[in-house]
């Protein structure tokens, strides 16, 4: 929010409180929203290994202390992936040339996963630029309501699985009628236009969002090997979502018209913290986007702004693994905290995104968390770029991206203004 200086007007300042008051007002009622009350705290530092061993070069970050933090994270936060492979199976069942007005080729795709009752479909739809030269570096997104959602065209596919009861969807049904609603989010013109390929998947395609004790959805392709059941570390749906960009990506590889080698991996709010573990976990991914991701995302835990452990933990208890409930109220006992999910994607180019008036999500905590995965960036002769939050709309595009948009949680044109920008400098 602006600070109110000497050279305000009247009318500016009445109109500053009112915008604070106004934002203030949209976030959910008895969290902390006040930078001045956010408590002193340690972050672990990522360059220290458990047993002491200072990092001072990339290869000890990628021998030992990488493993290390992807092993916490597994422990203690999204829970383990399985690593055995199951079946899987890649159905074309669409390819339109000429669509997008004659410069994409449209492809869906289902992604058959697994074997029995419990066989996943999960539908990925892909434009690539229709006059390429060569295999398109491209983008690789999740979706919240199905890919029909993403533009009106009527060729595209609707999810037969579960969607969020919203807007007067009362049986988990999609409609019709939703094609083309949440397009605003998704500039696919522009992608193609700058020669990338566009490629999403609805994430209720590959685990429903609700906490049935993970009997369906990618868990039930791989029951735990326990006979007493689930451990407190096993995956949970964050993971799960993540393992399915993995499958996408698996696909994506095999398509001639996209460059596997240059796919990045973009999500918004829970689908951020997904993309965030994606990248992680895949190092496959060329570059990592995290768009107003949030608290178990981009931002700092510690800070208890906005969002907290506790309160997401309790509001969706199958996003995380039980052991990270260890931390509700708690998270200075955490051994991790999420500038170290970030810099789990080091080397590659990495970009956070924030949003001014999405104060849930903690701004500050996002670009704090940027700030802090860098020395990890710099072991590799990177640098991030920014040593202060910048103002709204003034990106700072180091190898680790970031920028807080004016206006609210959301994706926009201008968030993929500054991705095609970032993807310019390092994936073309
Ligand atoms: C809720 C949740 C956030 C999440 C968001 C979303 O607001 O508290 O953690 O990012 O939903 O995914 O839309």
């Amino acid at each position: 929010m602006g600070l109110v200086t000497e050279i305000m007007k009247p009318a500016q300042i009445c109109s500053s409180f009112l915008l604070s008051f106004i934002i203030l007002n949209a976030q959910p009622k008895g969290f902390l929203y006040d930078e001045l009350k956010v408590n002193n705290y340690k972050l672990p530092d990522p360059l220290i290994c458990l047993d002491g061993t200072k990092v001072v070069n990339s290869k000890l970050w990628l021998s030992k202390r990488r493993p290390e933090i992807i092993n916490l994270f597994e422990q203690e936060v999204y829970g383990q992936s399985p690593s055995n492979t199951i079946p899987i199976r890649f159905e074309v069942v669409e390819e339109e040339k000429g669509a997008l007005g004659g410069k994409a080729i449209r492809k869906q795709v289902i992604i058959h996963l697994g074997k029995g009752e419990q066989a996943l479909a999960v539908n990925l739809l892909v434009y690539s630029p229709q006059n390429g030269k060569g295999p398109a570096p491209g983008f690789l997104t999740i979706n919240f309501h199905g890919n029909h959602t993403v533009l009106s065209e009527s060729g595209i596919l609707m999810p037969t699985s579960w969607v969020r009861n919203r807007n007067g969807i009362k049986d988990n049904r999609a409609r019709e009628k939703d094609r083309g609603a949440a397009a605003s989010r998704w500039d696919i013109d522009e992608i193609i236009n700058r020669g990338y390929a566009f490629a999403t998947v609805y994430y209720g395609d590959i685990d429903p969002d609700f906490h049935d004790g993970f009997n369906n959805g990618p868990h039930a392709l791989f029951p735990p090997q326990d006979p007493s059941g689930r451990k407190p570390s096993d995956w949970a749906s964050i993971a799960g979502w993540a393992w399915g960009l993995s499958r996408c990506l698996d696909y994506l590889e095999k398509d001639s018209l996209i460059d596997g080698k240059r796919v990045a991996v973009m999500g918004h709010s829970r689908l951020g913290k997904t993309s965030l573990w994606a990248g992680a976990t895949d190092e496959r991914f060329a570059m990592v986007i995290s768009n107003n991701s949030g608290c178990g995302g981009a931002a700092i835990s510690r800070r208890r702004f906005g969002e907290t452990v506790n309160r997401i933990n309790t509001s969706f208890p199958h996003w995380f693994c039980d052991n990270y409930k260890k931390y509700n109220d708690n998270e200075g006992n955490c051994p991790v905290d999420q500038h170290m999910l970030i810099a789990l994607s080091a080397p590659r180019p990495v970009y956070i995104a924030s949003a001014e008036e999405d104060l849930w999500a903690d701004p500050t905590g996002e670009f704090l968390a940027s700030l802090n995965a860098e020395p990890v960036y710099k072991l590799f002769g990177y640098a991030f770029g920014a040593t202060r939050k910048p103002p709204a709309n003034q990106p700072v595009h180091g190898r680790i991206g970031y920028h807080v948009r004016k206006g609210k949680h959301d994706v926009t044109a201008y968030d993929w203004e500054q991705y095609l920008n970032f993807a310019d400098k390092y994936l073309k």
